[in-house]
């Protein structure tokens, strides 16, 4: 069968960038950026994103197009031993999805409630206990929240539409959900340009505080951001670059991506730190409590600070409609990622019977999170996948590329697919810098994560997140030995 193709280049980069830009440059990056240094975050962000984070992204899409395969196939082609690393990578992503899709059913939530402002007496009451129905600790499931599942499965049902025919549907998707919460994104900057106290949020969000980056922990929180924010280590830029002709230009790409990327991150900064500074200035609050991350941000402090604005409903609507639709397209590609090594290996299967099968299981998966104590697992297998998994993929990924089947060799490939060329210092960075600096970071983690249990969660449920971390292990070491068995009994037939 031929293999289906993006219409065009375009739309291709619209894919990589929908995917890549997500929640995460919206809660994770300013906040880093505020917390770490301000203005001078941006060099360990840009040296990170120079060493790690181009390097290995022009490595996955050179596998992806190379190979013309999902990440197992293309794993497998780099050396016919390492198509677990592909299951391996494919177990996270699976789990990553399940439960980005309910942080999306959260905003859902949010968004319908914006029409009459249902926080505003109360943001932090709002989200913990009426949205939630969060229980008093992990020990307590409390039993399924039935508005969070029912918003959980329209999310599920809006992706499983942006992927039920693979990438002909994807390519009309991303038309929108690209530009839309760009746009959104700036309506509310202008917004909060016109309120007092805007110019103290980028005061903290842009004044650099040298100092920091003597701070070894300025310089992880850089790397592990870097990875997180280009969608790395889930194959997805490898499954997205497997529909791409073998002869189109790699370098120019990961640059497009990555500047797009970047420039997005920096821009939600200003959208994030000109409210709060709004909010501080209404509140009497100290900026610097107000700069939160994750669920907090979203869903705590960003919903309060826009129900001090004029028209609370009006920007409130626009917030949440920017988040879905800056987090479909990084949850679809997760799905994509899956969906494209199994119809790898299963060519006559009809691509919307795999799309159904792998959303299915994924919100089956995700019915957890919907608990009462939902947000108690989101937290904590969050943290495992993102401390080691990724990491671990990463890793792996650079030793395959670099050392087993040889950097050069990708290079040359490279280079003769691409207008600008790049020099031996790629070689040095997939088969060094990379590895070396993800196994360092995970090092650190770990031995923190030993030292002290992770927020003081019982041992039964930071066991759940060491599981997570674990088992995919066990079947990558199971599934490298299988098929070492395998080519030596090849090998002795041959003989
Ligand atoms: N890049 C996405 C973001 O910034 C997150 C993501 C990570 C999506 C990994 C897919 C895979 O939000």
């Amino acid at each position: 069968m031929t293999r289906p193709r993006w219409v065009s280049r375009t739309v291709f980069l619209f894919a990589a960038i929908g995917s890549a830009v997500g929640l995460g440059n919206v809660w994770r990056f300013p906040y880093l950026a505020g917390k770490y240094g301000g203005g001078a975050f941006l060099v360990p962000y840009a040296i990170a994103l120079a060493i790690i984070g181009f390097p290995l992204l022009m490595l996955e899409l050179a596998i992806g197009q190379k190979m013309q395969q999902g990440v197992v196939g293309s794993f497998r082609k780099l050396h016919p031993q390492f198509g677990g690393l592909g299951i391996f990578t494919l177990m996270t992503t699976f789990i990553v999805v399940s439960y980005y899709a309910v942080v999306m059913g959260w905003s859902l939530l949010y968004f319908l409630g914006s029409f009459d402002v249902k926080w505003s007496g109360d943001a932090q009451g709002y989200f913990f206990d009426r949205v939630l129905q969060l229980s008093d600790g992990v020990n307590s499931l409390g039993g399924i929240n039935w508005v969070v599942l029912a918003s959980l499965i329209a999310i599920w049902l809006s992706i499983y539409f942006c992927i039920w025919q693979g990438i002909k549907s994807v390519e009309k998707v991303v038309l929108y959900t690209v530009p839309v919460p760009i746009i959104l994104l700036a309506v509310l900057l202008l917004r909060a340009m016109t309120l007092p106290g805007f110019l103290q949020g980028w005061a903290l969000y842009l004044t650099p505080v040298w100092a920091s980056l003597l701070d070894p922990e300025v310089w992880t929180a850089a790397c592990s951001q870097v990875l997180y924010t280009l969608s790395l280590s889930c194959g997805i830029m490898v499954a997205y670059a497997s529909y791409r002709k073998t002869e189109e230009d790699i370098v120019r790409d990961s640059w497009i991506t990555t500047l797009a990327d970047s420039g997005i991150c920096l821009f939600s900064g200003l959208v994030v730190f000109a409210v709060l500074g709004y909010m501080a200035g209404q509140t009497d609050t100290p900026l610097t409590e107000l700069a939160a991350s994750g669920p907090g941000l979203a869903f705590v402090v960003f919903p309060k600070a826009l129900s001090l604005m004029p028209l609370p409903w009006l920007f409130g609507a626009l917030f949440f409609l920017m988040l879905l639709s800056l987090g479909i397209d990084s949850a679809f590609s997760l799905v994509e990622a899956i969906n494209v090594s199994i119809l790898d290996e299963k060519e006559h299967w009809q691509v919307s019977r795999v799309a159904l099968g792998v959303c299915f299981a994924a919100f089956i998966a995700g019915t957890i999170y919907t608990t009462r104590a939902g947000l108690y697992f989101l937290d904590i297998i969050d943290h495992f996948l993102t401390s080691y998994n990724l990491l671990l993929t990463g890793i792996f990924e650079a030793i395959l590329a670099g050392w087993i089947y040889g950097a050069e060799k990708l290079r040359r490939y490279i280079n003769a697919v691409s207008h600008r060329q790049i020099g031996k210092w790629w070689n040095v960075s997939l088969k060094f810098v990379v590895p070396i600096v993800l196994v360092a970071l995970l090092a650190t983690q770990l031995s923190t994560d030993l030292r002290t249990p992770y927020e003081g969660y019982p041992t039964w449920a930071l066991g759940i997140g060491w599981a997570i971390a674990i088992i995919p292990l066990v079947v990558l070491i199971l599934l490298v030995f299988r098929d070492r068995q395998f080519d030596r009994l090849e090998e002795s037939e041959q003989n």
